[in-house]
């Protein structure tokens, strides 16, 4: 039996297509191997959305490459975003390369692997786009080395046309596409039925889920929508989606974290910056006041609620001024997690040709110093919690952090304890004794009940 390998960059998307493929291929009867050792494919799914993820694939399969010198028979591959914008040129560039396939045409993986041990001659590569793509991404690895998952991932969407002028993904991920709701509430009730308590939504834009096909009802956008279908799944205790943007936040979403029950009080709402003027040259859609007033809605409705973002430092134009009012947003809003990222140019995007951009060595210090601001309002956050109870979904034995076992809860918070697997997928109420900026360490406060 051939030993494939995918090795995995990027967001929570390509770990979810990298799933899938693994599903199919295991399906075919291929091995999915648990590590590039003694594996006879290894693939890589890559990330295009920073220059840096580019950079870090592109080198890996430079470690590949020299590696196949000693064993030719080794196949090698590219999935996901670059694959797709860079296609055959991969190939071309390392010869080493047997296959480029795009981020439309993951399900065709095992068929090329098929031709490839056939004896194909010569690179594969296929980037086009298909009709329907979108409802491709949907086996799931259920059960395999005897591992039973409590929480899942569920493709409802693929593509995001909204072009914020920095972004590549538009161009990778093509226009918005979204799968049947029945489609999807079938997935999630057979991820149910394998004992996965918490299932998170996925799409580059999910907030615009089904927008080009059903219509609002009852004030309730398509997204709330299925929102409220998954949350009747019998058996379900947990939803969350990503990733959003802020602009789907409207009433009926924020009402929506009221009256859903399983739906956790966790928003992830990517604010980029905090200027006008630098949120206007990125096309994002909202201004600084526009976005405070979500975040104050939703707060309204659910005090508890866990608030995240994605910041951008340097984009071209920013002016220390610009700097100054995104670090002054972070200082109101609090936020209970954020990432903070270097602006880095991406080819045929708008921002890429803007005059002004910004030193590297000023993009490092701002970056700095926005997350020195998360970090210790982080810490005082989470140490605001030793004392008390919360509850957490436990979803295993972290492999790190002393083999302790861990949970999130609703409101995305990693918590870690000592105790048995018997807690595995146990909505579990634990006392926190100590905190650390990124996460909260305690223990299971049952025999206290
Ligand atoms: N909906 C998307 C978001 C795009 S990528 C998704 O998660 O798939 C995630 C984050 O990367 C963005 O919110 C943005 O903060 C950051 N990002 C995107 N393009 C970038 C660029 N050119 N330079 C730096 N950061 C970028
Ligand atoms: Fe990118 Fe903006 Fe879409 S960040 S994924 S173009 S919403």
């Amino acid at each position: 039996m051939k030993r494939v390998y995918i090795k995995t960059y990027g967001c929570q998307m390509n770990e979810r297509d990298s799933e899938a493929v693994a599903a199919m291929l295991r399906e075919r009867g291929y091995e999915i191997a648990p590590s590039e050792a003694g594996a006879d494919v290894v693939l890589l799914n890559t990330c295009s959305v920073r220059d840096l993820a580019e950079r870090k694939a592109m080198g890996k399969m430079d470690v590949l490459a020299y590696r196949k010198q000693r064993k030719p028979e080794l196949v090698l591959g590219y999935m996901g975003c670059m694959a797709q914008s860079r296609g055959a040129s991969l190939a071309e560039k390392q010869s080493a390369v047997n296959l480029v396939v795009g981020t439309q045409r993951f399900h065709r993986v095992p068929e090329y692997l098929d031709r490839i041990f056939a004896g194909h001659d010569g690179a594969i590569v296929d980037v086009v786009e298909e009709q329907g793509s979108e409802s491709t991404i949907k086996d799931h690895l259920l059960g395999t080395n005897g591992d039973r998952p409590v929480v899942g991932f569920v493709s409802v969407m693929q593509g995001c046309e909204m072009y914020c002028s920095f972004c590549i993904v538009p161009y990778t991920r093509g226009a918005e596409r979204s799968r049947p709701m029945a489609e999807i509430v079938e997935e999630v009730r057979r991820l149910v039925d394998h004992g996965v308590k918490e299932v998170t939504l996925l799409g580059q834009i999910i907030t615009n889920y089904g927008r080009k096909d059903m219509r609002k009802r009852n004030g309730n956008s398509a997204f709330v929508q299925l929102l409220e279908a998954v949350n009747e799944v019998k058996g379900l205790e947990r939803i969350r989606f990503t990733a959003p943007h802020p602009k789907g936040f409207g009433d009926d979403l924020v009402q929506a974290y009221v009256d859903l029950p399983k739906l956790c009080e966790h928003a992830h709402l990517p604010v980029q910056s905090g200027s006008n003027r630098i949120l206007k040259a990125m096309n994002r859609g909202y201004t600084r006041e526009w976005y405070l007033r979500i975040v104050d809605k939703l707060r309204t409705a659910q005090p508890k609620i866990g608030i995240s973002t994605d910041i951008i430092a340097g984009f071209p134009g920013e002016t220390e001024q610009d700097h100054e009012e995104t670090a002054s947003l972070m200082r109101d809003v609090q936020f209970d997690q954020a990432y903070i990222f270097k602006y880095s140019k991406r080819h045929d995007t708008p921002a890429a040709d803007m005059a002004d951009q910004v030193s590297e060595r000023e993009k490092e210090r701002r970056n700095q110093a926005l997350l020195e601001i998360l970090n210790s309002g982080m810490a005082r956050a989470n140490q605001k919690l030793v004392g008390q109870t919360v509850e957490i979904l436990v979803e295993g034995r972290s492999e790190k952090v002393g083999r302790r076992m861990f949970g999130r809860t609703r409101t995305n918070r990693l918590v870690f304890f000592d105790g048995s697997e018997r807690h595995k997928g146990e909505l579990l109420p634990v006392r926190i004794e100590r905190a650390s900026t990124i996460a909260l360490y305690g223990d299971p406060a049952i025999h206290n009940l």
